[in-house]
């Protein structure tokens, strides 16, 4: 009798730790619903307020038309890939798949060598350097080997590239004869093969935006670039990651990760220009999305944001070869560095024009 009431009270005790144990777990569960309720709303929340911003966008990207920057039909298209000799295919192929993800490859992540910022020569080189006014290679093949006063020397096309790894990918070329360098210069030459050695290919390279009156302004620039940029390029402007990790869904604008000093979008007529034809996202040519007055500003607050630097005391040795848009001095002219940034450009011009007849 009395061993049964002893193993009765074992009994309850057993059943009561495990009712504890049940109520415990219950209340666990509880609280990790009621967390997920709580973090899920909030990420609703924040999914909402981004709908509300991009309708906003949407809304203040209402359709403006502007006038085609170029109604010609016979603008530069690239050879066609498919009908390059068997043996040279894959060469071709690997240089167009650098030039479209190039991260893949020689980013901070990338399976070849680490080399360079993370952006994509795409993405400055549209359509794998192929878009009418997309910075496209047009004329490469058929102008290079060529003097440029940046240098001071004459460039060939290799030269050329490592200039762009240096600058635009703020990074390191790989070495000319290695696979990967060989290979983009190979596609490089192949798009242009088609244009006549010494021609220059119509619509190649960047748009030329009229220039302004007035300085670029980048106080107006800002509020543009909060309007028509900030969905992809990000308020703070280190753009946005694939999922991946490895290579960028949209391309940053300034900081760390972007182009430096050296770089040809660091001039405010080259971004002026590029962006005129192929920013936001979906305009061309054919259907630009800015007024001048408005890629002008852009440049001017984009290009006042922070970016890496470079030594750059060794280009444009002879000063009075220095573009106009070139924002450090010495100048050989009266202008000043903040003019030869911002502009207005036409006094610069009209000055370096009288240097050269003189
Ligand atoms: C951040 C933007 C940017 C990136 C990224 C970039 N480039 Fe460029 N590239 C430019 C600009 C701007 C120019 C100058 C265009 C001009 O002066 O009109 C240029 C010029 C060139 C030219 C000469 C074109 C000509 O007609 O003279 C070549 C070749 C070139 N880039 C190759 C590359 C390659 C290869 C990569 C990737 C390894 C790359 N670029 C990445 C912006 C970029
Ligand atoms: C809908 C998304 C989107 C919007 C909006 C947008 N961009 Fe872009 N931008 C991109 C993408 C994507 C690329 C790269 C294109 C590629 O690789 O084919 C790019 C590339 C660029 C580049 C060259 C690469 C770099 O990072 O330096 C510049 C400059 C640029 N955009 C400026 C602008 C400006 C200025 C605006 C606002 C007027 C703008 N973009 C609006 C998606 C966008």
């Amino acid at each position: 009798m009395e061993g049964n009431t002893q193993k009765d009270v074992d009994k309850l005790i057993k059943q009561v730790n495990a009712l504890l144990w049940c109520v415990g777990g219950i209340l666990l569960v509880v609280v990790a619903m009621l967390l997920l309720i709580f973090v899920g709303d909030e990420k609703s929340k924040e999914d909402f307020d981004n709908s509300e911003v991009n309708r906003a966008l949407i809304d203040s990207a209402a359709p403006v038309n502007h006038p085609s920057l170029d109604e010609s039909t016979d603008l530069w298209t690239a050879a066609d890939l498919s009908q390059a000799p068997a043996s040279a295919k894959s060469q071709l192929e690997y240089g167009k798949e650098l030039i479209v993800n190039t991260a893949k490859y020689l980013g901070p992540k990338g399976s070849v060598a680490h080399l360079t910022n993370g952006m994509n020569c795409q993405n400055c080189h549209l359509n794998a350097g192929t878009q009418p006014y997309g910075n496209n290679y047009g004329s490469v093949a058929s102008t290079y080997p060529k003097y440029r006063g940046r240098s001071g020397a004459i460039e060939d096309i290799y030269k050329r590239v490592a200039d762009c790894f240096e600058r635009s990918l703020n990074g390191v070329a790989p070495k000319v004869g290695s696979k990967e360098m060989e290979a983009i210069v190979a596609y490089i030459n192949y798009v242009g093969s088609n244009v006549k050695k010494g021609d220059k290919a119509k619509g190649a390279g960047i748009y030329e935006v009229a220039l302004l009156d007035r300085a670029a302004d980048p106080a107006k620039g800002k509020v543009l670039y909060a309007a028509k940029c900030v969905s992809c390029h990000q308020a703070d402007g280190s753009g946005m990651m694939n999922a991946d990790g490895i290579g960028y869904q949209y391309p940053p604008m300034w900081g760390d990760h972007s182009y430096n000093h050296g770089a040809g979008l660091y001039r405010l007529s080259r971004f002026a220009g590029y962006i005129k034809a192929n920013m936001p996202l979906g305009a061309t040519y054919k259907a630009p999305l800015l007024s001048d007055e408005e890629a002008w500003d852009l440049a001017a607050y984009v290009n006042s944001m922070p970016r890496p630097s470079k030594d750059l005391s060794k280009d444009w040795p002879k000063i009075e070869e220095k573009i106009f848009d070139h924002p450090f001095g010495p100048y050989a002219d009266a202008f000043g560095e903040e003019q030869h940034k911002y502009g207005p450009f036409k006094p610069i011009k009209a000055a370096q024009k009288k240097v050269k007849k003189g």
